[in-house]
């Protein structure tokens, strides 16, 4: 029995506007089997549309005070990284004890979560970030953020054609043929590939650029013309097969093969991202002044500074006559799908964790080393130590 005398706790999600939810009835009834007490907080679900009932027949104790589930659980399982919690007038992370262990989304490296995560150590919580899952295959079943990705590809390519004022597909009407959406998709990483699929299956033409030479077949395949970028796979590829930082000379010639680009086209869906680092700026403000008036432009890579130099965080706004989707959280707006994904990733990293009803944080095991936070009060994360600097 994996989850042997271990009670595992589920709260309600409070950041504003935050729909998911970390266990779905069937991931806890997965739990319970084998010998987990779950416990979830009242109306947990009810954003992704699974009742306090479900949960129950599942074989969930409910609970209708979020401090008093904190102080019960030995691991705790969350969408998003613990925040203030103005009913209790209270931070989730004082809700937490010594010994505990949480899972979630934590952004170690974010300045905006230092001081939560030094609170965590402090406090002796151990804490694992699901941003930390390495991309191996052993762990594709645990990469949440992949799932998150799929869904920022395709919610971002329906919100674009939402705004757009034209059709994306070809249209013959009595009056004449209306012609295709011209779509370019930079960064064909998960969401860019999302995207590509979502704009083809909605009749446009797609164009993609991306400067792995591995993203970009990956993008043909899905039947995307390619915009050569012209940079050698030498500069552009780094360990692991991830991108690297571009120096400034190519990212110059980047930024002028795709103003030119742009010029034609109707959307741009930004997902160009270096891991753990600050998404590079690919569409200048002049880049957005030649493009068409009407046209769109989504930067769904804003939660890490966006793609292009004036895409406002968490807004929508009209700029030289262009639609910039600045919008963050878009796996929120999904909240059924993105929740059944996030459940069944978190279960499966907990499968990962957990032996015998022990909780092993075994940093031998390359998933648990590189999601690891905190540990018997010590900060390891190492993108966080770096991103704080010398104390
Ligand atoms: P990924 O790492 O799978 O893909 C990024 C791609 O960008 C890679 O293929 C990489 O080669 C490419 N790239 C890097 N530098 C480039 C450059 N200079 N020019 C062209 N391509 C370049 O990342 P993933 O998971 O697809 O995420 C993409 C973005 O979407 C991230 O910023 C991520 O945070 C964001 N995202 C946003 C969400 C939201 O709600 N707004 C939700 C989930 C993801």
């Amino acid at each position: 029995m994996k989850f042997k005398g271990l009670t595992i706790g589920i709260p309600k999600e409070i950041m504003k506007g935050e729909r998911r939810v970390a266990a779905i009835p069937d991931t806890v009834r997965k739990m319970v089997a084998e010998g987990a007490t779950v416990i979830v907080e009242e109306g947990a679900g009810v954003g992704s549309y699974f009742s306090d009932e479900d949960y129950k027949a599942a074989g969930a104790s409910l609970v209708n005070d979020a401090e008093a589930l904190f102080g019960e659980a030995d691991i705790i399982i969350k969408v998003k990284e613990p925040l203030f919690n103005e009913d209790k007038g209270k931070h989730e992370v004082e809700m937490m004890k010594e010994g505990q262990c949480l899972v979630s989304f934590l952004h170690p490296a974010a300045p905006s979560n230092h001081r939560m995560i030094k609170d965590l150590a402090r406090l002796g919580v151990n804490s694992l970030t699901l941003d930390g899952i390495p991309r191996i295959s052993r762990a594709q079943s645990m990469d949440a953020l992949t799932s998150m990705s799929t869904v920022a590809g395709y919610k971002g390519m329906i919100m674009a054609a939402n705004t757009l004022p034209k059709f994306l597909p070809m249209i013959g009407t009595a009056v004449g043929m209306i012609r295709p959406g011209q779509v370019l998709v930079v960064g064909t990483g998960i969401a860019g590939l999302q995207a590509v699929a979502t704009a083809k299956r909605l009749g446009a033409v797609v164009h993609a650029a991306d400067i792995r030479p591995d993203a970009c077949e990956q993008g043909k395949s899905l039947g995307a013309k390619l915009v050569d970028l012209g940079i050698p796979a030498e500069i552009a590829v780094g360990k692991g097969g991830y991108a690297r930082k571009l120096p400034d000379e190519w990212l110059l010639k980047e930024r002028e093969i795709l103003r030119d680009v742009a010029q034609n086209m109707d959307v741009l869906f930004l997902s160009a991202l270096i891991p753990g680092k600050r998404a590079p700026i690919l569409i200048t403000e002049d880049t957005v002044k030649s493009m068409q008036p009407g046209s769109t432009i989504v930067d769904v890579a804003i939660d890490q500074g966006g793609n292009c130099e004036i895409t406002e965080p968490g807004r929508i706004v009209e700029k030289h006559g262009v639609n910039i989707i600045g919008i963050l959280n878009i796996p929120g707006t999904i909240p059924t799908s993105s929740t059944w994904m996030f459940a069944n990733n978190i279960y499966h990293y907990l499968t990962n964790l957990v032996e015998d009803g022990i909780i092993k944080l075994d940093t031998t095991d390359e998933i648990i080393a590189s999601s690891l936070v905190t540990r018997n009060g010590e900060l390891v994360h190492q993108g966080a130590l770096e991103a704080m600097g010398p104390a």
